[in-house]
């Protein structure tokens, strides 16, 4: 294991412990929350909040990966749904609404939408740093953020024209990046701090990841993903693979990495981890 991902290893570890606290216990849709928030994935956001958290030595980074893990955990549950994505299979699992049904999953994810408030809401940090997270966080997963990106690529299935160049980084910065955006500037948050340089970082991040996501559904593996792969172009979904095929997507995607790691140079070797978590988006398999 390198040194990465031993430490992506002990976020996950250290989210997860704090997932299974705050996550209620009892009931249908808790359990559905649960198996939702705690059967796997990367944690690469909260990682980002760990992360961003240690450049400043800010206390509360659980408590804020936690709620973003919550609300990026909502969004999955929702995107496999019919009405979206249609997919039965994440984390090697079955989704929830096909674990249980399609109402409990639209219900766990409005759930898990309202934990991840509650969680920042309630956390130990000044209340101008809870402000800032829950106002931030809002707005990165609604109707400005996450749901418009959503709603662009699901729209982007019956467009009469492709779309361009402009549009589809408009739509991966939206439905993918503002949940690494708000993830690398929390640690700026709590510490009060300025998050620009995270953020410029965490806008090139973004976008390399989603131009991985995209790959992977291509060149990638349903035993290594968890979840089903050759799907995208068949619902015609708008991508950079599509647009720029695999070489130029892969192109576009070191030189965003490139990007990335250029904007972390104000904060020396201590932001080593987020530098290989940049190049960990583009070379990753799961
Ligand atoms: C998948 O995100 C959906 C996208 C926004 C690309 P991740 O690949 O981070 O999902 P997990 O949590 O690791 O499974
Ligand atoms: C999902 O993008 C983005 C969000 C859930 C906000 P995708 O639809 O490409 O993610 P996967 O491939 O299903 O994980
Ligand atoms: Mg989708
Ligand atoms: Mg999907
Ligand atoms: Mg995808």
């Amino acid at each position: 294991m390198t040194s990465f991902e031993k430490a992506l290893k002990s976020t996950a570890l250290a989210v997860e412990q704090r997932l299974d606290d705050l996550l209620p216990r009892n009931g249908r849709i808790a359990e559905a929350m649960r198996y939702a928030a705690l059967s796997g994935g990367k944690r690469l956001r909260a990682f980002l909040v760990f992360e961003s958290a240690g450049l400043f030595g800010a206390a509360g980074a659980a408590d804020a990966a936690a709620a973003v893990e919550c609300i990026h955990a909502y969004s999955l549950v929702h995107d496999d749904l019919p009405a979206m994505d249609d997919d039965d299979l994440r984390h090697g699992l079955p989704t929830v609404h096909i674990k249980w049904d399609e109402a409990t999953a639209v219900l766990a994810g409005d759930a898990l939408q309202a934990q991840a408030f509650e969680i920042l809401a309630n956390m130990e940090a000044n209340a101008e740093a809870r402000l800032a997270l829950v106002s931030s966080l809002a707005r990165a997963s609604g109707a400005q953020g996450m749901v418009l990106g959503q709603d662009y690529d699901i729209a982007a299935e019956s467009a009469a024209h492709p779309l361009n160049l402009e549009e589809i980084t408009l739509l991966q910065s939206l439905k993918t990046g503002a949940l690494i955006h708000w993830s690398a500037g929390a640690g700026a948050y709590l510490a009060g701090e300025d998050p620009a340089p995270l953020h410029h970082y965490a806008q090139a991040l973004g976008n390399a990841f989603q131009i991985r996501d995209d790959m992977l559904d291509i060149i990638g593996d349903e035993s290594a993903t968890g979840k089903r792969v050759q799907k995208d172009e068949a619902a015609g979904k708008a991508t950079f693979v599509t647009l720029l095929g695999l070489d130029g997507a892969t192109a576009r995607a070191e030189s965003l990495v490139e990007q990335a790691i250029a904007a972390l140079e104000c904060y020396g070797p201590r932001a080593d981890n987020l530098r290989l978590a940049a190049q960990f988006a583009i070379t990753r398999t799961v």
